[in-house]
């Protein structure tokens, strides 16, 4: 704003101008800044003034001089009727807009489930389908129907956790438990669909174990599925490697190991290769080159006939890999504990 000449009209625009402006201030910090504008020592119209009276010509000096003290005074007065008026120059309520906001602390996922988000998202690009199925199973789906008959070591007490009360199925009065593994969703699914099929279930499994730095009563996995006429062993390796690639690092390797599991042959364990190392041999891979990651096959026949498929027709493998046992990997986190302690302090260190 450039200060007009003085003048009776100018000292009279100017106290009007003052004036506005000290109304429309919300705060009291506004409304000094408005009085400084004006009365400051420097850089102020009055000062402005005062400074044309000092250069002036000898006579024109004394109007000048009397319009800046004419200015200077009118102004100084309303300054002192307002902030008497208003000693806190905003009226009651009003919110200080110059304040700092607050910013709200954002919450983000749990590791475990971002985890899940990802090993998800690898398998959905790959043509899979996610579904989920029940915790509370009965023995039919998680054992008998995956090959596992009733003298299975799986089936004990000891291994397995039963529910006090059955859940009444209407084929069948079965005892129940909490489901050990997520296999039992490929029953589920294989009785409801047909090929081609290509499926992951995430969720949650409970097993007789107690909490110690590798071992937890409940655990998340994901399961695979993939079942269609000419599917092969090639296919399970190349989607794995995919996943392991994706998940881990692009030059990660995998290597199955036989194995044996009673609803898959052949079977296999997966193992990845170290991913901090990259095969060398190092304090993660306890200096063999490879981690395991979980277990696979070619589902048994045994299992088609279960459900009812021709197993001379599809064939199909499968996998089942802990959610942990990714996150302890890619997160090189030692104890499985801290998962689920929900110390903040932990958590924020995964915020993506
Ligand atoms: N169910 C196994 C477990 O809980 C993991 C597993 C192994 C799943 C082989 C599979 C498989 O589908 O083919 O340890």
């Amino acid at each position: 704003m450039s200060t007009p000449q003085p003048s009776p009209e100018s000292v009279a625009a100017l106290v009007a101008q003052f004036e506005t402006e000290l109304a429309q201030a919300r705060t009291a910090r506004d409304a000094q800044s408005v009085r400084d504008r004006y009365l400051g020592r420097k850089n102020s119209v009055v000062a402005s003034w005062m400074q044309l009276v000092a250069s002036a010509p000898v006579d024109e000096k004394k109007n000048i001089g009397r319009y800046a003290n004419e200015l200077k005074q009118a102004v100084e007065a309303r300054w002192t009727r307002y902030s008497e008026s208003a000693p806190d120059a905003a009226p009651a309520g009003a919110v200080d807009v110059t304040l700092p906001g607050r910013v709200p602390a954002l919450g983000h996922r749990h590791p475990l489930t971002v985890v899940r988000d990802r090993l998800e998202e690898i398998f959905v690009r790959m043509g899979f389908t996610v579904v989920e199925g029940p915790e509370a199973e009965d023995e039919w789906h998680c054992f008998d129907a995956l090959n596992m008959p009733a003298d299975h070591p799986a089936r004990d007490m000891q291994d397995t956790l039963y529910l006090a009360t059955p859940i009444t199925y209407s084929d069948n009065d079965r005892r129940t438990l909490l489901r050990t593994h997520t296999s039992s969703m490929q029953i589920r699914h294989l009785q409801a669909h047909q090929p081609p099929i290509r499926i992951v279930v995430p969720g949650r499994v409970y097993r007789r174990d107690d909490l110690d730095l590798t071992h937890s009563p409940a655990f998340g996995q994901i399961e695979g599925l993939a079942v269609g006429e000419g599917v092969s062993l090639a296919d399970l390796k190349g989607t794995l490697l995919a996943f392991a690639q994706q998940m881990f690092s692009p030059t990660s390797r995998i290597r199955f190991r036989p194995s044996f599991f009673p609803y898959t042959e052949p079977s296999a364990e997966i193992d990845l290769s170290c991913w901090q190392c990259d095969g060398a041999g190092c304090a993660m891979c306890k200096k063999t080159g490879w981690i395991e990651l979980g277990g696979c096959g070619m589902v048994h026949p045994a299992v088609f006939e279960a459900v009812g498929y021709d197993a001379e027709r599809y064939t199909g493998f499968a996998w089942g890999i802990g959610i942990e046992r990714v996150a302890i990997l890619r997160y090189q986190v030692e104890d499985i504990r801290l998962f689920y302690e929900n110390d903040l302090r932990f958590l924020e260190q995964f915020p993506y």
